[in-house]
């Protein structure tokens, strides 16, 4: 069966697709390398133990923008034309920075909005009705509850946020249109690690923002210390509480959720892909100290602009909905980050 992968190069599509693989899918990846690298892919044929010829069989990697209606026209043409039309898409291509989306409005409502739009238009036009796409928690905006369900408020606070929610509400009045759609709206808590080969991971552009290559790259001594957004947020030890996910248990998520959509037509599911658990950044730090025998220096600062105090899935849902649930634990989470951080301390350069 063949699948459409955007944005599979990047961190969470690169290790869907690895899985995807596994499981005997092929792929046309689609990604333009805004945020991501061409090496990836050597890595999958140390991962799998396979040579190129092999590869090149079990994937197509297409470099394009999806904004590019007339090459995405073209890859889906090409597929029908030969007998082997792409069955689904998993969407994952788009654009992930809260502070960059504050000041480039324009570039996050047309690659994430305008680019689902082109996508879903072309697959229309060559009747390729199920797609699984890649939300986030960000869309419930701030929170009073210990463990947020799927109806809880949809309230994003800034313009990455807004254009998840809204790429949500056009899927959703797609599904409402025609009974041919069928949709898995995933939101993902906080994706973090990386496959315990260490082989691929999180290779975040310039100073990452996110918690977790942050202390990696001071582990390992790039960055000098870690500050600590606030020791003032109305949590057990003052700092921020989120629901941290492997990303390898976020890729399995992705493959039950696309498997449903292969059993059956006309669905459409909102779900929320974290592990109900929740930890501290101090929690981090101690953690990732343990795994590495690193000291990770840091100093309490103000809280960030934008931040709560506490993001904690409940994923009961998706474990009744797709009898999914996170495996891995806080621990594995550094083990990985630190593995792969340490065999690429430049990530894929
Ligand atoms: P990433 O940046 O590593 O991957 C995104 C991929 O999309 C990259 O390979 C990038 O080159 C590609 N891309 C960007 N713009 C494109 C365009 N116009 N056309 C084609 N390809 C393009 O990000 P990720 O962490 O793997 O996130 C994947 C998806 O999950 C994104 O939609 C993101 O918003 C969403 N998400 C991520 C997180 C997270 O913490 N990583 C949390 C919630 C949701
Ligand atoms: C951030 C995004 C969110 C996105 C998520 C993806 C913001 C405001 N939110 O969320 O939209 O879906 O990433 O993973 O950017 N922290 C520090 N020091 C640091 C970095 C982080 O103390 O240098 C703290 C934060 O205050 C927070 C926790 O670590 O309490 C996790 O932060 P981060 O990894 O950035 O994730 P989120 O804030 O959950």
């Amino acid at each position: 069966m063949k699948l459409l992968v955007t944005g599979g190069a990047g961190f969470i599509g690169s290790h869907t697709s690895l899985l995807l693989l596994e499981e005997g899918y092929d792929l046309v990846i689609y990604d333009s390398f805004h945020n991501s690298s061409k090496k990836v892919f050597k890595r999958f044929e140390k991962i799998l133990g396979c040579d190129e010829t092999y590869l090149t069989k079990r994937i197509k990697v297409i470099e394009g923008d999806i904004r590019d209606r007339n090459l995405l026209e073209e890859v889906f043409n090409y597929y029908s034309s030969s007998g082997d039309s792409i069955t689904a898409v998993l969407h994952f291509a788009g654009l992930k920075s809260v502070s960059e989306s504050v000041i480039k409005p324009i570039d996050y409502w047309d690659v994430n909005l305008l680019g689902t739009k082109n996508l879903i238009e072309v697959m229309a036009k060559y009747e390729c009705y199920k797609l699984v796409f890649s939300s986030s928690a960000t869309v419930y905006g701030s929170t009073s509850s210990s463990k947020i369900t799927e109806d809880h408020n949809i309230n994003p606070q800034n313009p990455y946020g807004h254009t998840k929610a809204a790429v949500e509400d056009f899927l959703t009045d797609l599904y409402n249109s025609n009974d041919k759609w069928s949709f898995a709206i995933l939101r993902y808590f906080n994706p973090v690690g990386a496959h315990s080969s260490g082989q691929i991971g999180e290779d975040p552009f310039g100073v990452p923002n996110n918690l977790f290559p942050f202390i990696s790259q001071v582990a390992i001594g790039r960055l000098e210390k870690l500050l600590v957004f606030g020791n003032d947020w109305p949590t057990t030890d003052g700092t921020g509480i989120r629901d941290y996910i492997h990303v390898i248990d976020l890729a399995q998520g992705h493959i039950s959720a696309l498997e449903k959509l292969l059993e059956n037509n006309n669905q459409i599911v909102k779900l929320n892909l974290g592990s109900g658990k929740g930890h501290s950044v101090l929690d981090v730090i101690k953690t990732f100290s343990k795994v590495t025998g690193v000291d990770i220096p840091y100093e309490i600062s103000n809280r960030r602009s934008g931040d709560t105090g506490q993001n904690v899935a409940d994923p009961s849902l998706s474990k009744k909905t797709l009898g999914w649930e996170t495996k891995r634990t806080l621990f594995e989470m550094c083990r990985d980050s630190w593995n792969w951080q340490t065999k690429n301390p430049n990530g894929y350069n």
